[in-house]
């Protein structure tokens, strides 16, 4: 119980109009249990440099507002490389997880200028963080 609480919590801002929710919910959980207060201290040492926090503010990477559940590489004025444009990913935090773990890896040929985060709970928070941005 507590845990769908907990997700549910973690996806309200998403407009669960369509079907597309469904496999998130049923497979993040783990993620979930981030903590979004300890995730606004990962984002602003790790990603605040290129990353904003308000809509329509893009700096060397694309705003967060509504990051959780966009497709990669669709917000409008932000630059992107070829490789994210065409990856196709869709935002879930299992993708945004493993993207911050190994970002080279999981789009290759990118242009996101950051090795990697690899502390577990620290992307966990962040992704918590995150999605009280969405
Ligand atoms: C040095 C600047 C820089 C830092 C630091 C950085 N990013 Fe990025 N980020 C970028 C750039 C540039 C892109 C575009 C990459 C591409 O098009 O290949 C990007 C793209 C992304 C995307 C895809 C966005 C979209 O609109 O599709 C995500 C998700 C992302 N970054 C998450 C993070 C997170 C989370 C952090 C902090 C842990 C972080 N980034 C830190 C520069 C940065």
């Amino acid at each position: 119980m507590m845990k769908t609480l907990t997700t549910i919590r973690f996806f309200k801002p998403l407009a669960c109009a369509s079907l597309f929710c469904l496999p998130m919910l049923t497979t993040v959980p783990a993620i979930a249990a981030g903590n979004a207060v300890s995730g606004a201290d990962v984002y602003n040492a790790e990603c605040a440099d290129c990353h904003s926090l308000k809509a329509g503010k893009n700096k060397k990477g694309s705003s967060f507002v509504g990051l959780i559940g966009r497709t990669a590489g669709t917000v409008p004025g932000a630059k992107y490389s070829d490789a994210m444009k065409s990856s196709k990913i869709v935002w879930t935090p299992e993708r945004i997880d493993a993207y911050i773990t190994h970002p080279k890896q999981v789009v290759p040929g990118g242009s996101m200028k950051y090795d990697g985060l690899d502390d577990a709970k620290a992307r966990a928070d962040l992704i918590a963080f995150l999605a009280t941005k969405s």
